[in-house]
């Protein structure tokens, strides 16, 4: 099929890279001209782990190409994705819908014949309905079907959840448009993924109820968490506990520091938003957006409070900025939140980051990136292990000992057994268990 998807994006990029694997014709346009030549030459502005080659074997393939010009790549697909940010908006809870429905109107102004138009941005109940109304003011009646065919790819894992979905789902309002997706997702259906047809609000819901379900996962166990450590219970064997219940799942019922990242955070927000637009107040949402921002608070003040409320001119070295592995997105990291209150608090800031430095942290006085891991954990006061990266799985810590005169470490992670830290003179802190129990 001829395809063509608007915003070369983390969702654009890795949704357009992999349809053109699954055979298909697709031109990912964007604004940005530096950009585009940068992913025609295969240099891929993102993280994400086998996506460069696969880039480049679809460049080589000539089935993926990469445009500026927006309605050319249009009038020459039969799909047209808009995969453009929704970030949000100025009120600091909406979703900012202006670069999906600006395209809208460029779409409703250029079309010549018919289009079938995805909205694969996270988009707020109705938006398919405002996208239609557009089209439809510019006398595009019959040329067009809007569907909505949300995403569900996770950072570091997205080629990976692209291929292998558990669910499509495509919400239209034309049983001849659902045909062509089946056919469009056939082998990934064939492969084992839930074909979901809905109606194109469902679809639009689905995708946020989906993060907040998920985001409100992370945030009772987080919550359970704080109990365990009253009650000196391991929240790791709660977890486990619960999640072999196939009702409750085991997925995402690790507990951690805040959840973060450019969706959890901003989803939520955007759907208790929607709730109250329809006055139908969503209470558990909004309980999991406070939680979590207590989280932050929460996390910050045990940090006090192992280092006996002396933070000034001391040196806490962070292992792991970004708000999880195999990402260098640092958006919503609690890291960064956690970092400036250290600073500000008269700290000094070491840190190693397998996905290398960061310029917003080392414009910051104090803060300093080592690209060695040893090298940064050396003469420090306290080390946190803010992200779950393999590289700190096994650690050597006969060589952290001999850096330091003393070691303790904050593993917001859970990737050490506390057991094993008795009698080695570190003192370990973790998340949701018993002090060296
Ligand atoms: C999330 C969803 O998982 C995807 O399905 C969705 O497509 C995507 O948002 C999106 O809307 O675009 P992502 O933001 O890449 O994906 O990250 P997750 O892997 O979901 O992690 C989000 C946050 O939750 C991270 O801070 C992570 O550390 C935290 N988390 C996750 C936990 O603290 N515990 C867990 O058990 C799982």
């Amino acid at each position: 099929m001829k395809i063509c998807f608007i915003g070369t994006g983390y969702v654009g990029l890795v949704s357009g890279v992999c349809f053109s694997d699954l055979g298909n014709s697709v031109i990912c346009v964007d604004k940005d001209n530096d950009k585009l030549s940068r992913l025609e030459s295969g240099d891929i502005p993102i993280f994400e782990p086998g996506l460069s080659e696969l880039v480049r074997k679809n460049l080589d393939a000539g089935r993926l190409s990469f445009s500026d010009d927006l309605i050319g790549s249009i009038n020459k697909s039969d799909i047209v994705f808009i995969a453009v940010g929704t970030p949000t908006a100025k009120d600091g809870v909406s979703a900012d819908l202006s670069q999906v429905f600006s395209v809208a109107h460029l779409i409703s102004k250029n079309i010549k014949s018919h289009k079938i138009i995805v909205t694969k941005s996270t988009v707020p109940i109705g938006t398919g309905d405002k996208i239609e109304k557009i089209l439809n003011k510019n006398k595009k009646k019959g040329l067009f079907t809007i569907v909505s065919n949300p995403e569900f790819l996770r950072e570091g894992e997205a080629i990976k959840d692209f291929k292998y979905p558990d669910r499509v789902v495509i919400g239209a309002n034309d049983n001849k448009v659902v045909k062509i997706f089946n056919e469009l997702y056939r082998s990934i259906i064939n492969k084992g993924a839930a074909f979901v047809s809905c109606s194109r609000r469902a679809a639009e819901l689905i995708k946020y109820a989906s993060n907040a379900f998920l985001a409100t996962k992370i945030s009772f166990i987080n919550e359970i968490a704080n109990l365990c450590e009253k009650v000196q219970v391991n929240v790791d064997d709660v977890a486990l506990g619960i999640g072999l219940d196939k009702r409750i799942g085991s997925r995402f019922l690790r507990a951690g520091p805040a959840y973060g990242g450019s969706c959890f955070p901003k989803d939520t927000k955007a759907l208790a938003k929607v709730g109250k637009n329809y006055n139908s107040p969503l209470s558990i949402v909004n309980s999991v957006i406070n939680f979590n921002e207590k989280r932050k608070i929460d996390i910050e003040k045990n940090v006090y409070k192992i280092l006996h409320n002396k933070v000034k001119n001391k040196t806490i070295c962070f292992l792991g900025v970004t708000f999880k592995a195999n990402t260098d997105d640092l958006r919503d990291s609690s890291a960064i939140n956690l970092i400036y209150k250290f600073i500000k608090k008269g700290a000094r800031i070491n840190y190693f980051e397998p996905s290398g430095s960061k310029e917003i942290l080392d414009k910051q006085k104090n803060v300093n990136y080592f690209d060695d891991l040893y090298s940064a954990t050396k003469n420090v006061d306290l080390i946190i292990i803010h992200t779950e990266w393999d590289e700190f799985k096994n650690l050597n810590f006969l060589k952290i000992k001999n850096n330091n005169k003393k070691v303790t470490i904050y593993d917001l992670r859970n990737l050490y057994d506390n057991k094993s830290f008795n009698k080695s003179h570190i003192t370990y802190y973790s998340i949701g268990r018993p002090v060296n129990a």
